[in-house]
């Protein structure tokens, strides 16, 4: 299988190589650098909005100079196989969920750590702060990328097909689907299901046809990807925080001149300020539709026994990667200062 995806990464780089070649130069776009940017979502996430956002502003300031494009729903490959077009150049940028960034550098483990983050408020305040992010994301360089911005996913949490997740015992014998990276592999084994790493392209097929029992996400994927139609329990376990990474190829964003590098810094700042607005509508408006018109219940569980369950991990990884440990001082400090997403008036951010 790997085998395969490695072939099927160098013909799509091949064919790739040769239309942005041949493809800078008809028409009204002669002489245009043509910027290829690829994510998993469908055109109704707050990430494909956010991503024509930039091609919108940087467009506006570099027209004559850079044609945007933006290509939704794993058109260019899986995550892993965009990750390794954007290393080679074949592309420009993609978006990657931090987890599939762990298998490229050890660095993205911190991230992936179940239960890190006490609340949203210090999950935002610690991914905004370019003293724990700065080191994280210019980390993989020497492999030939670097992360520009971070996008918000949610919170992770169970959903299943037929059995409702009350306690971490329901997990029991349950084949769920994680993200290919190994600390989600390590947290399933712990919480005593039994983990199915694939793509997030596999995974509605993978449920419907009941290779696997459910699958853990943020509410979006039940209604923008389909998964509300199968699985009926949503169960808010609350495991992880991972946030999304933009990332560019090093040798694009380093050769270009600083003048026109400010602009696309501009416009990956407004990736990350979209992203969150349109975040927070498209959870409502999910839950909504999937309770409303997929019939999915929504179950607000005890966290507590997940979160025992899970919290040896964090002395594993940082045991496993000692460089961590300051940038997970730093985050126990956001944890501190916003231990609950409850504000004033007791309404949730
Ligand atoms: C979320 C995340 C994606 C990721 C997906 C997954 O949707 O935003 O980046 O690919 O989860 O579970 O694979």
């Amino acid at each position: 299988m790997k085998k395969f995806q490695k072939v099927l990464t160098a013909l799509l780089s091949a064919v790739l190589l040769s239309t942005m070649l041949s493809g800078c130069g008809s028409g009204a776009d002669a002489g245009k650098r043509i910027v290829r940017i690829g994510h998993n979502q469908a055109t109704d996430h707050p990430t494909h909005i956010a991503l024509l956002e930039f091609e919108a502003y940087v467009e506006s300031k570099l027209g004559d100079k850079y044609n945007i494009e933006v290509y939704p729903s794993e058109l260019l490959g899986s995550q892993t196989d965009m990750v390794q077009l954007t290393q080679t150049g074949a592309i420009d940028f993609c978006v990657a969920s931090n987890s599939i960034l762990e298998t490229f550098s050890d660095n993205y483990t911190l991230f992936n750590m179940p239960y890190l983050f006490a609340s949203s408020r210090a999950y935002h305040a610690s991914m905004d702060d370019p003293n724990i992010t700065d080191p994280i994301f210019e980390s993989t360089k020497k492999a030939g990328f670097e992360a520009v911005t971070w996008i918000d996913a949610g919170t992770r949490n169970f959903y299943t097909v037929s059995t409702p997740i009350y306690s971490p015992a329901d997990l029991k014998g349950l084949k769920i689907r994680v993200q290919q990276s190994p600390t989600n592999v390590e947290m399933m084994r712990l919480l005593g299901g039994s983990a199915t790493p694939m793509g997030f392209g596999e995974v509605y097929t993978a449920l419907q046809s009941k290779i696997i029992d459910g699958a853990e996400n943020n509410e979006m994927a039940l209604t923008s990807n389909g998964h509300g139609d199968v699985c009926k329990y949503y169960s808010y376990d609350m495991h992880q925080m991972i946030p999304d990474i933009l990332i560019g190829n090093c040798a694009f964003l380093d050769d270009m001149p600083a003048e026109d590098r400010a602009v696309f810094e501009e416009g990956f700042l407004l990736v990350n300020q979209v992203e969150r607005e349109e975040w927070t509508k498209a959870v409502e408006a999910a839950k909504e539709k999937a309770a409303n018109d997929q019939g999915v219940e929504f179950i607000y569980l005890d966290t507590a026994p997940f979160q025992e369950i899970c919290s040896p991990m964090h002395e594993n990884v940082l045991g496993q990667y000692p460089d961590l440990r300051p940038f997970y001082e730093k985050i126990q400090e956001y944890n501190q200062l916003y231990p609950t997403d409850a504000v004033e008036g007791g309404s949730e951010e």
